[in-house]
């Protein structure tokens, strides 16, 4: 999540980092420094990285490439962040090709035709494996996006502005559309409903079912309703949602609305490891997909897809003919300048690994997610997650209650953090925000030999634990809180925006790791 940032007053730019402390005036030196040593025998290395104002002057590209590398270095190691679905490994051949492309505006489908036809090729790839229709005149679309959340933005647009057409066609209100979807969801659909300004109508969790109860949810649909939005793997337990439940439901009520499937993580995990599961556009009241190509898609961030039905389901006047350097393209995207590296990064996948070797990665991550699992429900903790390719390839767990532990989950988090592993700890959606849960994301380079090292070390931080006596857990849990955890030392956060009270986080305390 990219943070909204607070330019720096006065004081803020000036405040020593030590209270108390003067700046450090060095003796000038004898000739004029400029890089002619090393870049720790450097006036560079003695002075404070210009943080607010541009510098006047330029600094040698070793010094910059250095400080930069060494202010990065104390970022935690992303082969230990065990709180993302983000792709953090690629082979060096991709990596090659990706940073080959780096100079590339993948917008400039003129000068770089080849890239656009790459992005077809995806688009067709991922079209066929969620089994859209393509033959006998049928003309499923779709286009590569930024991640999920610009997908889902699209998404929303485009079925608010199917509904409103109809409605109009009607001679109806179309003035107050509104959207079902879980409690559960990721907060893109809050910023799509309120950018939108699409209702959002909730089904919520119970304390024993972390997924939209499909009865209830077709329940909410009314005529006003331009779809539904169903998670191919929530980002709190990855369940799958009962896609077809839903799907034959609005069959058999006859119900007139669309469903939107959320597949951000999913999209590349259920058609590898359960083919057989329905959930994409077999069911015909699915009419778009969302995909992460940088989840298991396997990419860096940030590369997302999103697939239509058929061109009914996109209404025209959302897509723009852009004449660009001679050449009339269709564009729906909500930005417009991107990098083309990203798309030729998924690219190299979907060829380097075909079906056989995302089938194969992903299989191996059902099995190590199922693995850890079981060791963990071994070792007392209560599972929150499916397991045997029910859903995502990860395992949320939390302390058994009836335990009488004295210390909570977060507390457990904070100690693995000392030993590197970044575990997210949090709480669950509204009306079970009550349960506070771990998450591991089990990631292509979470290998099993990785997994035994981090069971081993849960086992250890356990025990610090159950050491510990109540008041020193107590002194933790307050210092956590006002120094550790990221929103207690994030300065830069905009006070004025900070503590909102509209967004599900804001008015229920939901909170969830990243993603
Ligand atoms: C279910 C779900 N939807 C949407 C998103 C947003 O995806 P992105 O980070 O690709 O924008 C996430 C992120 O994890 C997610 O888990």
């Amino acid at each position: 999540m990219v943070h909204l940032t607070q330019i720096p007053n006065a004081n803020t730019v000036n405040a020593p980092l030590v209270e108390g402390m003067k700046k450090l005036n060095l003796a000038t030196p004898s000739q004029p420094d400029l890089f002619t040593t090393s870049v720790y025998g450097s006036k560079f290395a003695a002075e404070d990285l210009p943080k607010h104002e541009i510098p006047e002057s330029e600094m040698p590209k070793e010094v910059a490439y250095r400080m930069i590398k060494d202010d990065l270095s104390l970022d935690g190691n992303p082969m230990l962040n065990l709180a993302s679905f983000v792709t953090t490994y690629m082979e060096k051949e991709a990596e090659d090709l990706m940073t080959e492309s780096f100079a590339k505006n993948f917008i400039d489908y003129e000068e770089y035709p080849q890239s656009a036809d790459i992005q077809n090729r995806c688009v067709s790839m991922i079209g066929r494996l969620f089994n859209a229709p393509y033959e006998d005149g049928a003309a499923a679309v779709g286009t590569s996006t930024v991640g999920s959340s610009e997908a889902i933005m699209l998404a929303v647009l485009a079925m608010k502005k199917r509904w409103q057409n109809k409605r109009k066609a009607e001679g109806k209100d179309w003035h107050n559309p509104n959207i079902v979807m879980s409690s559960a969801v990721q907060v893109c659909w809050e910023k799509a409903a309120r950018y939108f300004e699409v209702e959002e109508k909730y089904v919520y969790c119970t304390p024993d079912r972390y997924v939209i109860d499909p009865e209830e949810t077709v329940n909410l649909v009314d005529e006003n309703t331009i779809g539904i939005c169903a998670i191919m793997g929530t980002t709190y337990t990855g369940e799958y949602e009962n896609v077809k439940a839903v799907n034959d439901l609005l069959i058999k009520k006859n119900i007139d609305t669309v469903i939107h499937v959320d597949a951000a993580s999913g999209g590349f995990v259920a058609p590898f490891v359960v083919p057989e599961l329905e959930w994409d556009f077999r069911l015909e009241k699915v009419v778009s997909i969302n995909t992460s190509g940088h989840k298991y898609g396997l990419v860096y961030p940030g590369v997302g897809w999103v697939i239509w039905r058929s061109p009914e389901y996109l209404p025209k006047e959302l897509v723009f003919n852009i004449n660009y350097l001679g050449a009339d393209q269709a564009s729906f995207t909500l930005n417009f300048s991107k990098g083309a590296s990203q798309v030729i990064g998924q690219y190299y996948q979907l060829i380097r690994l075909g079906k056989h070797g995302y089938r194969s990665i992903m299989s191996n991550l059902t099995r190590t997610a199922d693995y850890l699992s079981d060791s963990l429900e071994q070792l007392g903790f209560v599972i929150m997650s499916q397991k045997n390719g029910k859903g995502l390839p990860l395992v949320a767990f939390r302390l058994n209650p009836k335990a009488g532990k004295h210390y909570d989950e977060f507390a457990l988090a904070h100690q693995l953090r000392q030993r590197g592993w970044v575990v997210p700890a949090y709480t669950m959606a509204p009306h079970t925000e009550d349960l506070k849960m771990l998450r591991v994301v089990v990631r292509e380079d979470f290998s099993k030999a990785r997994c035994d090292s981090l069971l081993a070390d849960i086992k250890l931080c356990s025990q610090v634990l159950d050491d510990m006596d109540k008041a020193e857990i107590k002194r933790q849990e307050e210092f956590i809180k006002a120094h550790v955890s990221h929103s207690g030392k994030a300065k830069h956060n905009h006070p004025h925006y900070r503590k909102e009270n509209h967004s599900l986080q804001g008015k229920t305390g939901k909170t969830h790791a990243i993603c």
